[in-house]
């Protein structure tokens, strides 16, 4: 299996068959043998500075009903709640004094917030701010709708395909939403000039091997700018309240065959693999990522944000994410710097 690491290395990409063996096969051997190689090659390119961008989670209105999510429209028990332009402007100008130099703007798929507002809302972040990047994370729009926000100034846009996998997507999402059109979308943000992420979840439920495969695959064939993946957490309020969550090993091998398959990508240990595991963002890091995504939203909605249950951080003030977070990189030998961090 090393011989197959290795040529990853070289070849960035393996076939599916060997993907799916990697993925069934590997034990403690090789994700050590995989974490050491990915951690080498991100602090040649990035050395031991972490990225951190600042997390604005600005609605949990969402039209959507995605099975495994918290705040999917069908889900009563969620408390809603918006925030105002002002109230986003009061995020980024505390995140800005803590050494922020990305804003993302995250929320679920609000009709209620209309392309002008969107971009009102990027042109006046960009305006007082004009030294940081802001990232979008709000869905899928039309072509139109990416470009006013990226001609607005927007950077970047999250966009996880959650699965590469049709029938499993199928198995995840009401038939309202198609692989194919989250591709589409994903296609037309990097043609309009987007710095780009797409990404899944690992152990969702019906994920097997030949999904992961594909799912690797896929990012070959994108080749975007960001993956963001992390551990399928349950959520009480969903179909999938009892399914098991994702496994921490598996997350950290991913996020090691990530960095090997694209060395310079921007690779996030995420905020549900410092859920499942104390030391889950720091786990990350040495497995090969590079970027931290603390929460930014005012603390009296973070509880809100329940994508999925036990999220950590949801009790502390931006600058409490913040000393937090530098100590626990520090701890590891890392240390986050003051800019935008973008690809290069
Ligand atoms: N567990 C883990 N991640 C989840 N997401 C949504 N629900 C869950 C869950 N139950 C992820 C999706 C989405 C991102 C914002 O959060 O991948 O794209
Ligand atoms: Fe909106 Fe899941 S239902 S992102």
């Amino acid at each position: 299996m090393k011989e197959l690491i290795d040529r990853l290395e070289r070849n960035g990409v393996l076939e599916k068959e060997e993907f799916i063996f990697l993925l069934s096969n590997f034990g403690e051997k090789e994700r050590e043998y995989a974490g050491n190689k990915a951690r080498k090659i991100a602090t040649d390119f990035f050395g031991n500075d972490i990225y951190i961008r600042g997390l604005i989670e600005f609605t949990n209105y969402c039209k959507n009903d995605c099975y495994y999510c918290g705040i999917r429209k069908s889900n009563c028990n969620a408390q809603r709640y918006r925030l105002s332009k002002e109230q986003i402007l009061d995020c980024c100008e505390t995140g800005y004094q803590l050494g922020y130099r990305t804003f993302v703007l995250q929320g679920g798929e609000d009709g209620y917030y209309s392309d002008e507002m969107i971009v009102e809302l990027v042109s006046a972040i960009k305006k007082k701010f004009s030294d940081c990047a802001i990232t979008l994370s709000i869905g899928e729009k039309s072509r139109e709708s990416y470009k006013k926000f990226f001609d607005a100034g927007a950077d970047r846009y999250l966009l996880r395909h959650e699965t590469a996998n049709e029938e499993h997507y199928g198995k995840l999402h009401p038939k309202e939403l198609s692989l194919s059109h989250r591709k589409q979308c994903l296609k037309n943000l990097r043609e309009i000039g987007y710095q780009v992420g797409c990404g899944f979840m690992v152990g969702s439920p019906y994920q097997n091997a030949e999904c992961l495969s594909e799912d690797l695959l896929f990012i070959h064939e994108l080749q975007p700018h960001m993956v963001g993946i992390g551990p399928f957490v349950p959520h009480l309020d969903t179909k999938f309240a009892k399914e098991p969550q994702g496994s921490l090993e598996l997350t950290l091998f991913l996020l090691s065959l990530i960095r090997i398959m694209k060395k310079n990508i921007l690779l996030p240990a995420t905020t549900a693999l410092a859920t499942i595991d104390p030391r889950g963002r720091e786990k990350g890091i040495l497995a090969g990522a590079n970027v931290v995504m603390p929460n930014l939203s005012p603390q009296n909605v973070r509880e809100k944000y329940s994508l999925y249950d036990g999220k950590v951080c949801t009790g502390e003030e931006a600058a409490e994410c913040r000393n937090c977070l530098e100590e626990r990189l520090n701890s590891i030998g890392y240390r986050t710097v003051i800019h935008r961090g973008d690809y290069v």
